[in-house]
């Protein structure tokens, strides 16, 4: 099996966590979301976790440093390192991706390829409104455009399913002004370098993925 190493980029909800999904099940790749881990962190009421909330709660980015130490040594774990990966909210600005960049060179690894998936604000706003996600094994539905077969329950697991604490509107305009803030020149970095695959990320689910794996040539 390839062993790719991806990123996805795009504002909140355009769908990063659900094309990981998909690449996760087609190419085996190890899906690293940031903001996952911040959210078990958590939910497991560590130290990391409560720092973590007092910004994600206000739609504000986790510091880089902790936020790189964080990513970096799940970079470094053997199954990452057997399975390749997707990485999903990271890196989110530009210290992030020098960082990212610098610990590759070091590890002697190259990118597969990097994605920024696209859409305008009003869609992010309408696909954030009305998601839910499992609370046990993190599938994501969306109330309207992938509804669950039985209300509050997950198809895959049966877990409860909930609505993210940073999914309120006023959360979700904030995330998105640190969005064009600090990561579109994260875009940037990655168009000058050469490595970025732009897709258009209104349409469904199965066509973006679609444009993808082309793109990508995966
Ligand atoms: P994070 O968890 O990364 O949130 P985000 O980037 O805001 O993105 P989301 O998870 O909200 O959306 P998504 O793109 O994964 O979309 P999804 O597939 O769920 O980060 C949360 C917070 O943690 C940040 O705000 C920050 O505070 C902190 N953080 C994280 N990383 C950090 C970092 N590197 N540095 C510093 N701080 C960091 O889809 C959304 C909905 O749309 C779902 O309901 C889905 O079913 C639906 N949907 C998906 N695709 C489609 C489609 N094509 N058509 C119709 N509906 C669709
Ligand atoms: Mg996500």
């Amino acid at each position: 099996m390839t062993r790719a190493r991806l990123i996805l980029i795009g504002p909140p909800g355009v769908g990063k966590g659900t094309q990981s999904a998909l690449l996760e099940e087609r190419l085996g790749v190890k899906p690293l979301s940031s903001g996952v881990i911040f959210r078990s962190e958590i939910e497991a009421d560590t130290d990391l976790g409560q720092l973590a909330k007092s910004y994600i709660d206000r739609g504000e980015l986790v510091p880089n440093g902790i936020t790189i130490q964080m990513m970096v040594k799940r970079l470094r774990s053997a199954e990452v390192r057997n399975r390749g990966f997707v990485l999903d909210g990271f890196p989110r600005t530009v210290r992030q991706a020098e960082a990212l960049t610098e610990e590759l060179e070091h590890e002697h690894i190259e990118l597969t390829g990097v994605v920024s998936l696209e859409v305008e604000d009003e869609v992010v706003v309408e696909r954030l409104s009305g998601r839910i996600g499992c609370t046990k094994c993190g599938e994501i539905y969306h109330s309207a455009a992938k509804p669950p077969r039985r209300e509050g329950l997950c198809d895959k697991c049966n877990g409860p399913l909930l609505v993210r604490e940073d999914d309120r509107p006023e959360t979700i305009r904030a995330r998105l002004r640190v969005f064009h803030e600090n990561t579109q020149p994260v875009v940037d970095y990655y168009a000058a370098m050469g490595q970025l695959l732009r897709v258009d990320a209104v349409q469904e689910p199965e066509r973006v993925f679609a444009q993808i794996v082309a793109g990508l040539g995966v």
